[in-house]
């Protein structure tokens, strides 16, 4: 059976190139770059031009990227970073939103839990946050605000450039979880004030368990890990060659094809949306259908198992999902479509598709055909339960 693959925000198959490039350096370009020989100065030499690549994906100076070994790890690094910082006795202040992704929410409640003020600002139906909440939340004594750029979920886009803007001019630090960004739309750090930006190679066709961390300056962080000097010793351990070199390589090949990549995943979208409209009933948009990135919808089925609906799709080859990768697992609904007031069954209707330059016509329509039989299949269902239920009661 053919695969479809539209869980594209949960991960992206690496290109061929990054493959090949990760190859090349666990062979023959092997080597340590602290070693103090030549295998070591092939080895810095192709990091120069991977840390490179990276940076003018975010149009960042070099030496502000610092490798890590994930987007959860980043993100963590900040939160870490701001409370060690504080001064003695200062409680400290964070300012985030109900919707973003867990390596943020389980970290507030972890530092929650150790006395840490954590303001979390709602958003609304659209998944854009209450700007008048987060205006009043951003007092003089926060510590750090940080906010995503992109929800993993929705696709919605939040106002960073603004909310940069509001930290700048009241002296507060902001950071945001840039992965689902970053490779999606243009992101330039010259014209957005932010101290640190967040993003993974894996959500634009790089490998896994390589995460990069943006910091406008290295004075402003501290390390989560001890150890040896390597990034400048904000990330000390050997380095992840193979994740560094495959996340430079496919950095490059994103940036320089950025604007027809975002082009062709939105018109693969954009047809996909309409096509489900226009032949299943009763089928409506999650989330803000405007200020969305190009590659991911979230459609709520209404009176539909989204959880049988995402089972049987797998059924037929179609890989897609409800809520994100890192928590759907759990049986329960989508904390984001909650957090935007979708009631738990709307939640639990609710599925998430995302696409990718690998995806095609086909698949949008081979999909939408799948959609159509099985909507219909399980509607039929759960209506003959409601009513043999009734029927006993
Ligand atoms: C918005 C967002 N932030 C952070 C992460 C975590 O990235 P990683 O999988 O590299 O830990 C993800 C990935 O699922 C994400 O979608």
């Amino acid at each position: 059976m053919r695969e479809v693959y539209l869980d594209n925000n949960a991960t992206t198959k690496p290109l061929s190139e990054v493959r090949e490039a990760m190859m090349r350096v666990m062979g023959e370009d092997f080597g340590n770059p602290s070693s103090a020989h030549s295998a070591g100065d092939r080895v810095r030499e192709a990091m120069v031009v991977a840390r490179e690549a990276v940076a003018q994906l975010v149009g960042a100076e070099a030496d502000q990227i610092v490798f890590m070994g994930s987007g959860t790890e980043a993100n963590n690094t900040v939160f870490n970073s701001v409370v060690q910082r504080a001064p003695m006795g200062k409680r400290v202040r964070i300012v985030t939103t109900t919707v973003e992704h867990s390596s943020i929410v389980k970290m507030c409640d972890y530092l929650g839990g150790k006395g840490v003020e954590i303001v979390s600002v709602p958003v609304d139906r659209c998944g854009q946050v209450i700007w008048e909440a987060l205006d009043e939340a951003v007092t003089p004594d926060t510590d750090l605000v940080s906010v995503q750029w992109v929800n993993n979920e929705t696709g919605a886009i939040l106002p960073v450039e603004r909310i940069a803007r509001l930290c700048q001019s009241r002296g507060v630090l902001f950071h945001t979880d840039a992965a689902q960004a970053v490779g999606k739309l243009p992101v330039s750090v010259t014209e957005l004030p932010v101290d640190f930006l967040a993003f993974t190679a894996h959500k634009f066709h790089g490998p896994q368990g390589i995460g990069t961390l943006y910091v406008r300056s290295s004075k402003e962080l501290l390390p989560l890990l001890w150890g040896g000097s390597q990034e400048g010793g904000l990330r000390p351990g050997t380095e992840n060659i193979p994740g560094i070199i495959g996340m430079g390589t496919a950095a490059r090949l994103r940036l320089e094809r950025l604007k027809d990549v975002q082009g062709f995943m939105a018109s693969l979208r954009d047809r996909f949306e309409q096509s489900v409209i226009a032949q299943i009933p009763d089928v409506e948009i999650n989330g803000d259908s405007d200020m969305r990135v190009c590659n991911t919808t979230n459609l709520l089925f209404r009176d539909v198992n989204g959880q049988a609906l995402v089972a049987r799709l797998d059924q037929e080859g179609v890989r897609c999902s409800q809520s994100s990768a890192c928590t759907n697992q759990r049986p329960e609904p989508s904390y984001v479509l909650r957090a935007m007031g979708l009631s738990e069954s709307e939640a639990y209707a609710s599925i998430r598709f995302s696409f990718s330059e690998f995806n095609t016509v086909e698949d949008v329509d081979e999909t939408v055909a799948h959609l159509a039989r099985l909507c219909e299949q399980l509607r039929r269902f759960s209506r003959r339960r409601l009513s043999l239920l009734a029927e006993v009661g």
